[in-house]
């Protein structure tokens, strides 16, 4: 299975172009590919800005410490996570700790499973448990796929949008 070859890796300045092309694709859709960009004035400030981040950094301005990872089979870029090392009140309230996307074109081959697997691995690492995830109330492939991480629903809140929005726990098994 492909999934089985899915890695994790850091933005690296050559994936400038990969990068802006899934941001357009999926601002199509209301996501957000490429969290926080277009504040530097280049992608080599962005992928800077984005292990600053990583590292906790100030100044962190809006954010709080987070790990940005584009998901990769084959060599080719299929999406994208982000791990958040903590809550602030946005996060715990609708954004939680781990926010991933795949790319249309990859969808329904089980990455999206595997980026949260390997996404809750490593914020296990950090020592969080348990992880907030979330996702749109009619997101029905989010939600399966939350649900088959061991998430349980705590509620569904209305986001900043106004947009149902589940609010999911995952604990170590
Ligand atoms: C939601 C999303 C992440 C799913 O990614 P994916 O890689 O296609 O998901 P998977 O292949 O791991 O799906 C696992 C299971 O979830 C369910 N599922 C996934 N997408 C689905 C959909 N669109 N409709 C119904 N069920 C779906 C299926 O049961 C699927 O298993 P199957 O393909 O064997 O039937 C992807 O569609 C996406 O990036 N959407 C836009 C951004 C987004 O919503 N991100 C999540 C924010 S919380």
């Amino acid at each position: 299975m492909s999934a089985d070859r899915l890695l994790l890796r850091p933005v690296r300045v050559d994936d400038e172009a990969v990068v802006l092309a899934a941001q357009e694709t999926m601002a199509a859709e209301g996501f957000v590919f490429a969290l926080a960009f277009g504040e530097d004035a280049t992608f080599a400030d962005y992928v800077a800005r984005l292990e600053r981040l990583q590292r906790g950094e100030p100044p962190l301005g809006r954010f709080v410490a987070s790990t940005f990872l584009l998901a990769e089979v084959d060599g080719e870029v299929v999406g994208r996570t982000s791990i958040r090392h903590e809550l602030n009140d946005f996060l715990r309230h609708e954004g939680g700790h781990i926010g991933y996307g795949v790319l249309p074109p990859f969808r329904r081959r089980g990455y999206a499973t595997e980026i949260l697997r390997q996404s809750l691995e490593r914020i296990r690492a950090l020592g969080v448990d348990p992880v907030l995830v979330t996702c749109d109330d009619d997101n029905v492939g989010s939600a399966t796929v939350i649900e088959a991480a061991g998430g349980v629903l705590e509620d569904v809140v209305e986001n900043e949008a106004g947009t149902p929005t589940r609010r999911y726990w995952i604990s170590r098994p």
